[in-house]
């Protein structure tokens, strides 16, 4: 089946195109640069610029697919959670097109995509779902930080979420705490392979906490602090490779630790990651060598579908209808504090 999936949750604009598992294309146009400016993302710019760029990106998707806007069998969206007006501007676009083509529409959760991108790899990109086994997943972005239990293909259970700031945004805020531009994680985590991981001792939020929740806005405030306290660190610049190797640190062994735990907790043999911050890569060699020490299988998404793309979106979608999903409804509204149970 040719399926097109569009992706407009929050600042990036990305439209893929599928074909029974495999991705033929997946563009994405960042907006990063735009939001650079105020130190986060507008979500009045976001929609301004998803209008702006819907058509060239859906244009770009189809030329590189080399599939005809005829040819195409599904339409597929993000259509939550994420930003209100960003949602909409891709979710009304899509429904737009199968309404126009006259072919079935797909509404899906962001999170499940990343929950099933972990299946997704290659050259060429394929999904791989012969390969399917249960396992505890980590979702990591800018947004979120969830576990969940995936019992069996299309059958989840969250475990825990974050209840303050997410990893991506703890990454984010200790940036800006030092004068970096947003997004910080992959500055710090450029940084923070040439600091010393023990030089700064900050707190490791929830990690001897029995329950599968993190929390990590008290590390941020700890940083935060310790920055207040001791004037003049960020002007040397081996400091500053210190500090991000120490913050990195805190955060991927609470992520790291608690995977683990719920994986071996659940019974299960394999332990999956996705999100922006899978792209770290302490994070991924952490969970490599905790999952061989323990005996577990490891599957990180690869590091470009970590990032906001339609190609994951696109994936489930077909998936979805291939197992006998129906179609969503044309005049389906977008929802954007939609939750994964
Ligand atoms: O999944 P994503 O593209 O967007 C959301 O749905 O939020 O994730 C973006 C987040 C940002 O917080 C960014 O700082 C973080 O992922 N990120 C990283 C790295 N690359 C992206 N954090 C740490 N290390 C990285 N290499
Ligand atoms: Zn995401």
């Amino acid at each position: 089946m040719r399926l097109i999936a569009f992706e407009t949750s929050c600042d990036e604009t990305s439209v893929a195109v599928v074909r029974d598992g495999e991705v033929l294309s997946n563009i994405v146009s960042s907006q990063i640069r735009l939001h650079a400016e105020y130190g986060g993302v507008v979500p009045e710019l976001a929609a301004r610029e998803h209008l702006r760029n819907l058509i060239p990106v859906t244009q770009a998707a189809l030329g590189a697919a080399r599939v005809a806007v005829g040819d195409i069998e599904a339409v597929a969206a993000t259509q939550g959670p994420g930003l209100p007006s960003a949602l909409l501007a891709g979710l009304k676009a899509a429904q737009a097109m199968a309404f126009a083509l006259r072919k079935p529409f797909v509404g899906i959760h962001h999170h499940e995509a990343h929950l099933y991108s972990p299946w997704v790899g290659g050259e060429p990109l394929k999904a791989d779902f012969t390969a399917f086994e249960p396992n505890v997943s980590l979702i990591v972005s800018g947004g979120h930080t969830i576990l969940v239990h995936v019992e069996s293909e299309q059958s989840h259970r969250v475990l825990g979420s974050t209840l303050d700031d997410a990893a991506g945004e703890c990454f984010d805020k200790v940036g800006k705490l030092m004068g970096m531009g947003y997004p910080a994680g992959p500055v710090i985590d450029r940084l923070a392979g040439e600091g010393n991981p023990r030089a700064f001792d900050f707190p490791r939020p929830l990690l001897n906490d029995p329950g599968d929740d993190f929390s990590f806005s008290g590390l941020k405030t700890s940083v935060r602090y310790h920055l207040r306290d001791h004037s003049g660190l960020l002007d040397d610049a081996r400091t500053v490779r210190d500090l991000c190797a120490s913050v990195q640190a805190a955060i991927v062994e609470v992520l790291v630790a608690k995977t683990i735990r719920a994986a071996q907790r659940s019974g299960v043999r394999c332990v999956t990651a996705s999100g922006g911050v899978t792209c770290n890569r302490s994070l991924r060699s952490g969970l490599a060598t905790a999952c061989d020490r323990a005996g577990l299988k490891l599957r990180l998404a690869e590091r470009r579908l970590c990032t906001d793309n339609a190609a994951i979106i696109g994936i489930l979608a077909e998936r979805k209808l291939a197992l006998g999903a129906e179609a969503s409804s044309l005049d389906a509204d977008c929802l954007p504090g939609w939750t994964m149970n």
